[in-house]
């Protein structure tokens, strides 16, 4: 499988920014599901912005959707800080 994944390209023009792309992803993520990490409130989005409806090699959402979005809320009020 991984011989399939490519994200970065392969070879001598492959992205130069691979390591910090990884850094900020693991980051991001570990900030959004750390112990006492805001919450995450679904905005405007149900279940067709989250289910593929189209596409032959990548699976695509309906064309008019914006995706899954969420506001961070931390206690009761949202976050700006993401
Ligand atoms: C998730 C994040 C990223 C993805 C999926 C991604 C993906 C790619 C892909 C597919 C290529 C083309 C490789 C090829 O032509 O074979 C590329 C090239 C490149 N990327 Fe990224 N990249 C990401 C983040 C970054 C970051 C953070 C930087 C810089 C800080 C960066 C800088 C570059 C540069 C300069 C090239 C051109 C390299 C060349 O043509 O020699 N990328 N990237």
């Amino acid at each position: 499988m991984g011989r399939y994944f490519v994200p970065f390209g392969k070879g001598s023009r492959s992205c130069i920014g691979v390591q910090l792309a990884y850094v900020l992803l693991y980051h991001t993520i570990a900030h959004l599901f750390r112990p006492g990490a805001p919450k995450l409130l679904l905005h405007e989005t149900n279940e067709c912005d989250v289910t593929p409806m189209r596409g032959f090699l990548f699976a695509l959402l309906k064309r008019d959707s914006k995706g899954l979005r969420v506001i961070p809320v931390n206690g009761s009020e949202p976050t700006d800080d993401m």
